[in-house]
């Protein structure tokens, strides 16, 4: 899929409006991001269409219950007086203090020293999780204290490691998708809910309750967990047994905090009231709880699961955005899209040349011309890093016409691995 024909709102735009709307309120030069039916059940190929034919209308009125449009995204900026339900998202867009931050943090670079700092702060992280596994089967006993000190330091670090630390976390195995997956959301829970404005102690705080969150999976049967397929109601109701759990396995340690330990019962539920296990709505949901819940569906939409493959950063960001404000808390998804960028560093993409290169730095504004690494095959079917590629300065010397970003793709896209080339860099 093309960026440019995505029509994706690059740095700009989050100031947005997502509304669903009656298909008789729908006109011509609205842009649909969401129907009443799955989008393979529609003519449309891409999921997001621009109306710009009455036979496009057509359909959607012959067809669909209720659409939502993005004002942000559509041409035609008509918003009819009444939409369809109670769901509307008005975003207040972000304060300054999470502008600078998200900013400082994309105005990072990767190099070989951040890299090693970063592995350094994972490897870490890595060695706690096992500790912590560990624990589990044995006496059930856990101790969060090793893992807090590291949480710590990585929260210190965010300064100088945000980029590099995102780069590691492409790293995805699907053996190891588990221990993986709280690695992962502990770190982005952490760069996130910085730049989202938050204290340090709190912070550190969303970084435990991400590290924890899933712990409840634990106790649940491996084989329905790693069932490739669709679930059963009732397996899906197993399933989701695991965020009660794991506040249950909680509640008597002294070191995990209440507002961690509402986290992870918590993170399932979404501001529309349709998550669960309390189905609470809007604010009474914990801010810790809307903030993890963001983080875990980003990492398992960009990972290889057992029942479905992984997506590019580029896909799992424009499905947070579309359900900002109904599955999402609307400004932390926000916050979150403007700290990573649309083309976020430590991305595989594919250029206009159609060769492929990995994103060393994405500045705010610089869209689809960061300044990335090429990757060049090395002989024997494996890859290897080539020269870096300033974008942003050919476009300068050249025009926009210049090379650019084609296309965000995932980890192992053409068979090129993230982990090959980090330990080359
Ligand atoms: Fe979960």
């Amino acid at each position: 899929m093309e960026l440019d024909k995505l029509n994706v709102a690059l740095d700009a735009g989050l100031e947005g409006y997502l509304m669903r709307i009656r298909p008789r309120d729908l006109q011509l030069g609205h842009f649909v991001v969401r129907m009443s039916l799955p989008w393979r059940e529609t003519p449309f190929p891409l999921e997001g269409v621009l109306i710009s034919q009455d036979s496009e209308r057509k359909w959607v009125l012959d067809h669909c219950e209720w659409v939502d449009i993005d004002l942000d995204r559509s041409p035609n900026k008509y918003r009819p007086a009444q939409g369809y339900g109670a769901f509307q998202y008005q975003s207040k867009g972000l304060s300054d203090k999470q502008v600078r931050r998200c900013e400082a943090a994309r105005e990072q670079r990767i190099t070989r020293e951040t890299l090693a700092e970063s592995k350094k702060l994972y490897t870490g992280l890595a060695s706690e999780v096992d500790r912590l596994v560990a624990d589990f089967s044995g006496d059930g006993e856990i101790d969060v204290e090793g893992a807090r000190g590291v949480i710590g330091d990585i929260a210190g670090s965010l300064s100088e490691n945000v980029a590099a630390l995102a780069w590691l976390i492409r790293i995805k195995e699907a053996d190891q998708y588990t221990a993986q997956h709280c690695i992962n959301v502990a770190i982005l829970c952490i760069a996130l809910s910085h730049a989202a404005g938050w204290e340090r102690e709190k912070v550190e705080e969303a970084g435990l309750a991400g590290l924890l969150h899933d712990l409840g999976k634990t106790r649940l049967s491996q084989r329905i967990l790693n069932k490739p397929g669709r679930l059963t109601d009732r397996e899906f109701e197993h399933v989701k047994a695991h965020s009660m759990l794991g506040f249950q396995m909680l509640k008597s340690d002294p070191d995990v905090s209440d507002e961690v330990r509402m986290a992870v019962r918590h993170h399932h539920e979404r501001p529309d009231g349709r998550g669960y296990p309390d189905a609470l709505s809007g604010d009474e949901i914990p801010d810790l709880a809307r903030l993890v819940s963001i983080i875990d569906a980003y990492d398992a939409i960009t990972s290889d699961r057992v029942y479905d493959p992984a997506r590019s950063h580029h896909e799992a960001l424009g499905i947070l955005y579309k359900e900002r404000g109904r599955q999402f808390d609307g400004n932390l998804v926000e916050v979150f899209i403007r700290l990573m960028g649309w083309v976020a560093y430590g991305t595989l993409v594919r250029l206009t040349d159609d060769e492929l290169a990995v994103v060393l730095e994405a500045r705010s504004g610089r869209g689809l011309y960061p300044l990335v690494r090429r990757v060049r095959s090395d002989g024997n079917g494996g890859h290897r890093l080539g020269d870096e590629l300033d974008l942003h300065q050919l476009k300068l010397e050249q025009g926009p016409e210049c090379l650019r970003v084609a296309e965000v793709l995932p980890d192992g896209a053409r068979g090129v691995k993230v982990r090959e080339l980090i330990a080359q860099f």
